[in-house]
């Protein structure tokens, strides 16, 4: 039996016209940009997934590993009748890890991709019988209230995969205080985020040797040209990233392979050779600086887990 998912929608506009607007506006920027939530349309999101089970790509199988051992412990510590909202949901293997031992009350998914968020909470329904399921569309990236029927009872807010390591420190913190904010007193948040470390590893995890990380930068401009009206040619530009240490963060950029002008819905933008269109920044912590700026946020630590290379890790931040 097709059990109901709750779905409640917040996104009106559809996609493609916020990454027309953002596109127009990251290509007369300088340093040109373009934000990375438009990796994730249905190809984007299929090479993620692929991203994720490459050798050189440790972060999800190392989280995974954390979530599966500590599972127990994670829902101790969480305790009972909680309303877990997962946050950037995508395909929901994370989650799968913690339900039987934490068997919150209530589970919403929000996901800014309306087809993967209504595919995976489905098969979340479908599996688990006894959960309760939501799907929010949403863009958690602005401000966002919970939808009504869900902001009694305790949410834990799941955030994990580092997604957090899209934002630079700055934008982390803000994002954090509207997170407090959407929290009652008594919620938290469970977190995962990627540790600095040799930057000889960290470079090689986005820089794969089968190219996929270079296909899903480079989809980006393919996705342009399959939603808005443009001469862009991807194979004029190529993928490029980067450990920047004095930022802590990886950085990845589309860089022009030639000088040329390209045109987006009546307009032009001009590549010098070279010239990069920043796509994503993909910071790493220290587990100190991290708790510093959650701290600032108004979180305060309360449990960490980590791998035995101390590559990842896992908090506990309760909601002061
Ligand atoms: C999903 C943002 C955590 O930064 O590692 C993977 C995205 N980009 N390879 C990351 C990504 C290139 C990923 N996050």
């Amino acid at each position: 039996m097709a059990l109901a998912v709750n779905f409640h929608d917040r996104l009106a506009h559809d996609d493609s016209a916020s990454l027309r607007d953002e596109v127009l506006a990251g290509f007369a920027a300088g340093p040109k940009r373009l934000a990375p939530k438009f990796f994730y349309d249905r190809r984007g999101s299929e090479l993620f997934e692929q991203i994720t089970r490459l050798p050189e790509y440790y972060l999800t199988r190392t989280e995974e590993g954390i979530l599966a051992s500590a599972a127990d412990d994670i829902a101790d510590r969480l305790g009972r009748d909680v309303t877990l909202v997962e946050l950037g949901s995508g395909a929901s293997r994370k989650v799968r890890l913690l339900l039987e031992a934490l068997r919150p009350a209530r589970y919403l998914g929000i996901d800014i991709s309306r087809d993967f968020l209504l595919s995976s909470t489905q098969r979340l329904a479908d599996d688990y019988p006894w959960l309760n399921v939501h799907a929010l569309h949403a863009d958690f990236s602005h401000p966002l209230a919970l939808p009504r029927p869900l902001d009694d009872g305790r949410p834990v807010a799941f955030f994990p995969g580092s997604s957090i390591g899209n934002f630079t420190p700055n934008e982390a913190r803000i994002f954090l205080r509207n997170l407090h904010r959407l929290l009652p007193r008594g919620g938290g948040l469970l977190i995962g985020v990627d540790l600095a470390k040799d930057p000889r590893i960290l470079e090689a995890a986005y820089n794969d040797s089968a190219g996929v990380t270079a296909a899903f930068n480079l989809n980006l401009l393919q996705r342009i040209r399959r939603e808005l009206d443009t001469d862009l040619d991807p194979s004029r530009f190529r993928h490029h990233a980067f450990y920047n240490e004095a930022q802590s963060r990886i950085e990845m950029h589309l860089l022009s392979t030639r000088p040329q002008t390209v045109r987006v819905e009546g307009r032009r933008f001009m590549f010098r050779d070279g010239e990069s269109l920043h796509t994503e920044n993909s910071c790493k912590y220290s587990i100190d600086a991290f708790r510093e700026l959650a701290g600032s946020s108004g979180f305060r630590p309360a449990a960490l887990w980590t791998d035995p290379q101390q590559w990842f890790s896992v908090h506990y931040l309760t909601r002061e």
